[in-house]
């Protein structure tokens, strides 16, 4: 809904960061998933191509650990989800997470722009569905019966992120954008502050472990781990009257 009048909208960009205390671990840290996995192999559609089963394997394997580990929401999720429901005004999270964390917390109103776990692609006719189970190159699509043509739906590197449309919409009705645990490399996510910053009146915040290269590009930045900063900064929108 477009907001004329009321408290501004908030967007959130979240990335993996915000889970990494829930024991999920980040892509670009020294203990980082790109830093053990070529993503050349498993995150691009030549990576695909070149063997199914690779990609197929790596998700399979991925997906079983966050089975294994019954991950959590933290109380960085827990605040973003309570900040929505308590908020006079709108507030988009837009995840590059695929892991369900936000909504496991309470949040509603959630865009994985990079895709979500646990639902298939085919690549023949396009059709999504729900699964969780293993995926191999003998399984067929329920649609088109297809077979090896079934793929995470996960926005590897070199494919357009989803719902740009809806995000690009959230971000220019917004007064306040925050990001958090997100190290600013993969774009177009990395861009949305200097796209918010074209306006007047937008306030935009970097809460990160570290500072990141966009750091310079936020008017406030809050570093150390996002359950220690969220909470409290959460606290301060919603005792802060004149947001
Ligand atoms: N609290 C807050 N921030 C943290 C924490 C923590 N506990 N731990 C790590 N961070 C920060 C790191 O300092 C880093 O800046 O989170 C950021 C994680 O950065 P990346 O690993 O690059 O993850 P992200 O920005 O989400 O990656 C974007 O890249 O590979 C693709 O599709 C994948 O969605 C992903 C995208």
């Amino acid at each position: 809904m477009h907001q004329e009048y009321g408290p501004p909208g908030i967007v959130v960009l979240t990335g993996a960061g915000i889970s990494k205390e829930s024991g999920i671990d980040t892509f670009r840290d020294p203990d980082g998933l790109w830093n053990r996995v070529n993503l050349e192999d498993v995150a691009t559609l030549d990576g695909w191509h070149r063997d199914k089963k690779k990609v197929l394997d790596f998700y399979n394997e991925a997906r079983g650990l966050f089975r294994a580990a019954r991950i959590m929401p933290n109380a960085a999720h827990e605040a973003l989800a309570r900040l929505e429901t308590e908020y006079r005004g709108d507030v988009t999270i837009v995840t590059q997470n695929i892991d369900p964390l936000h909504e496991m917390a309470g949040s509603k109103n959630v865009i994985h722009m990079h895709g979500r776990e646990g639902k298939v692609r085919c690549m023949t006719c396009g059709t999504i569905f729900p699964s969780d189970a293993d995926l191999s190159i003998d399984s067929v699509c329920p649609e088109c019966r297809t077979v090896g043509e079934l793929r995470p739906n996960i926005v590897w590197f070199g494919e357009e992120p989803m719902r740009l449309d809806e995000i690009y919409g959230a971000l220019g009705r917004c007064g306040l954008f925050m990001a958090i645990g997100t190290s600013g490399q993969v774009y177009p996510a990395a861009g949305f502050v200097l796209h918010v910053r074209r306006r007047a009146r937008v306030r935009t915040v970097e809460l990160n472990l570290e500072p990141t290269e966009n750091q310079p590009l936020f008017d406030e930045h809050i570093y150390g781990p996002a359950t220690r900063i969220v909470p409290p900064y959460v606290e301060r929108i919603l005792a802060d009257t004149a947001i």
